[in-house]
């Protein structure tokens, strides 16, 4: 067993709920496989609390922080300094400790970056279909651009709120679920970033034509609950290559952990792990 002594020291999640979560078992999985002294553990934090949490996390002399939903956002407001990503995707989901306070970093979009490239889905030049315009494919986005993305093409419900988080990007175009027809034909990767078809609602897609889903070739669904959603389902159907979200979930956390310790986690480790999670 574990032994906590005075030396050990304290990484957590902050969020609201933070029952369900797996962060824990991940991190805790590493830092036991790294040999660190390091444990892991969920803290709810209502948002009335938010600055009085990262504050107590720091005078505790706590390690390094993640950070869920519904904080990402309000958070940035309680650091002492920001990564630049972090700042242009407009979300922190990790937090290290530094002088006088925590450092805010996103590793959503790194964690999807190392998806891609562990399945050797090749972004560079190619046109992208990006479904949903929240938090998620804020970081999907910013991803896209520094891997160098082709044409983009963002579907959402509210076309509104899409346009005004993308409608700036001169090589995306933002569209309802309707209009997808407008996308001209090819072969695109197709990235779901909507919550439709989590589970318990599996049986959900935000767009069910069969002629959206001959567009896509290579794809990858944020969720990993169910493991194979409808839409991946709809991609294989038509030959094409789908993965879910699960290693861009393993992956951020491998990245927030790299932060907090300043060490690589080998690639070994994050296999093992990914059998872990995949069960
Ligand atoms: P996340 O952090 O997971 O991205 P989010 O910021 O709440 O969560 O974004 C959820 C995404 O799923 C949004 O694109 C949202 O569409 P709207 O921007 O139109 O709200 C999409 N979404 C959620 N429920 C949906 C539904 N029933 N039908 C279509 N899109 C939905």
């Amino acid at each position: 067993m574990r032994e906590i002594n005075g030396a050990t020291r304290i990484l957590g999640l902050l969020g609201d709920p933070v029952e369900h979560t797996g962060s824990p078992a991940i991190h805790n999985f590493i830092a036991e496989r790294m040999g660190d002294d390091i444990i892991y553990v969920p803290f709810r934090v209502r948002s009335k609390h938010l600055e009085e949490a990262v504050a107590g996390a720091y005078a505790l002399n706590v390690l390094g922080l993640n950070v869920t939903v519904p904080h990402k956002v309000g958070v940035m407001q309680h650091v002492t300094e920001l990564d630049d990503a972090a700042l242009d995707i407009g979300a922190v989901n990790t937090l290290v400790r530094v002088r006088g306070g925590f450092k805010g970093y996103n590793t959503d979009f790194s964690g999807f970056m190392r998806e891609l490239d562990s399945v050797d889905i090749q972004v560079n030049g190619k046109d992208v279909i990006v479904l949903g315009a929240g938090g998620a494919a804020k970081a999907v986005m910013y991803a896209l651009k520094k891997l160098g993305a082709g044409n983009i093409y963002i579907l959402n419900r509210n076309v509104e709120k899409a346009g005004a988080s993308f409608g700036n990007i001169k090589n995306a175009k933002v569209l309802g679920f309707s209009s997808w027809n407008e996308i001209p034909k090819g072969k695109y990767v197709g990235i779901q970033c909507t919550s439709v078809g989590l589970a318990p609602n599996d049986a959900e897609c935000v767009i069910n034509d069969d002629g959206f889903f001959d567009l896509i070739d290579e794809a990858v669904d944020l969720i990993y609950k169910p493991k194979e959603t409808v839409f991946m389902k709809r991609v294989k159907e038509r030959g094409g290559r789908v993965y879910n979200g699960l290693r861009m979930l393993m992956y951020q956390a491998v990245s927030s952990y790299e932060f907090f310790t300043g060490r690589e986690v080998p690639e070994e480790i994050v296999e093992e792990l990914y059998r872990e999670l995949d069960t």
